[in-house]
Parts: C-alpha cells; structure tokens; sequence
C-alpha cells in the first residue's frame, strides 16, 4: 500500500462522538508505553502524526486519523498504567469496552506487545477478553530491536504458546522495529487484503 495522505481527524473519550462509521476502521490497542503511537508513525511514514512519548500514559484518548481517505486509523489508550487513580482506570477501560464492542465499523485491532519480555499476564487477560467481546484482532511485537533476533523469535514462541493454554487457533502476527523500519509492509498489506474484501 502506498499512503499517499495521513490526517489527524479528532480526539474522543466518548465512542458515539468518533467519526461517521463510513470507513474501515483499524484500531491500535496495547500496554502503556508499547510503541503504539510510534507504530501508527511509521505505518502512516509521517514521524509527527500520532504523539509519542517517552512518559507512558501520553495517549489518553480514542484518536481518529484517516489514511489516503480511504480508511480510519485510531489510536488507543494504553492499559495497564500505573500512575492513574482507580476511579480514571475505571473511566478509561470502559471508554475502551464500549469503543471496542460497539464501533460497527471496526474491521480488526492490533494488540501490541513489547517483544523484550516474555508474557504478561495482562496482554493475556486482555487477549482473553477480546475474545469473549468477539472483536477481531491480530498481535504486533514491537521494539524488536531492543534483542538479538533469536532473543525476539523465542519471546514470541513462549507468549503464542502461553495463548494455546486458551485459543485453539493462533492469531496472525507482525513483529515491528520503528527503528529498524521493520515490519510495516507486512503490517499494511494486511490492511489493504481487509480493504478489498
Ligand atoms: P502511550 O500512548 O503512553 O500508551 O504509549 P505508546 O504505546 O503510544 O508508545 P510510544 O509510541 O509513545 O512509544 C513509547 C517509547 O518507546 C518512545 O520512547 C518510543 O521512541 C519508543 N519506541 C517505540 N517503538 C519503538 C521501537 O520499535 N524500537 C525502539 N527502540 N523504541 C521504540
Ligand atoms: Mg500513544
């Protein structure tokens, strides 16, 4: 695919307020910190499109960009940050329920994981109830890197094994560098066989 416009559309905490639900929309989901914004960079080859940060928490809201006007890309919350009260996880894990189980336009979520560490049991947990919600998804192992390639492809074996403990059929995955450049044909492609179908 080749992206030939990348524009930020609006920030939402309120599902319903995202933008018509006209266009295939791919959402990016994962930990605090993951990559996520910087994978949205590097998909949309445009370096200041989505904030990143080195301070995990920096998204907050469900961000709506559309690419080549043809397809809405949104950037998620990450979970699983510490330094929020009990009472704003709350608030964001049920924005994020409902944008996740109510938006019909929603085509897939990618599920970012740091490739660094072996699972986790919350990327599981999350993983586990993506399935019960029935919201289609495929898993994206960032910050490859950060280890030697046998170091990333044994950390990626142990966390597909650990989800055969529940899914008997494995989700497809990347594996990603935005250093690198790693991984965003694969990543797109994918995108564009959903777009046409
Ligand atoms: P939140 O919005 O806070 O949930 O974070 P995020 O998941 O959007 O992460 P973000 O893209 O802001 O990146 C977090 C940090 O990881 C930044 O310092 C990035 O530069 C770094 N980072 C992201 N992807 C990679 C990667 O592939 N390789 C390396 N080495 N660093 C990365
Ligand atoms: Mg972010």
């Amino acid at each position: 695919m080749i992206i030939k416009s990348a524009a930020y559309i609006i920030s939402n905490v309120d599902w319903q307020k995202c933008p018509a639900p006209n266009l295939p929309e791919y959402a990016f989901i994962g930990r605090s910190n993951v990559g996520k914004s910087s994978l949205i960079n590097m998909l949309a080859n445009y370096d200041k499109l989505a904030k990143t940060s080195g301070t995990p928490g920096k998204t907050q809201l469900i961000n709506h960009f559309v690419i080549n006007d043809a397809w809405y890309l949104v950037d998620l919350p990450g979970y699983g940050f510490a330094k929020v009260s009990q009472s704003q996880r709350r608030q964001w894990e049920q924005m994020i329920e409902n944008y996740l189980r109510k938006r019909e336009n929603l085509v897939n979520v990618f599920v970012l994981i740091d490739s660094r560490h072996t699972p986790q049991k919350l990327d599981i947990d999350f993983i586990n109830q993506l399935g019960k919600w029935e919201v289609p998804f495929n898993l994206v192992f960032t910050k490859a890197d950060k280890n030697t390639q046998a170091e990333t492809s044994k950390n990626v074996k142990a966390f597909l094994n650990k989800l055969r403990e529940e899914w008997e059929f494995l989700p497809q995955h990347f594996i990603t560098s935005t250093v690198k450049k790693s991984g965003r044909d694969a990543i797109l492609g994918f995108i564009d066989e959903m777009n046409a179908q």
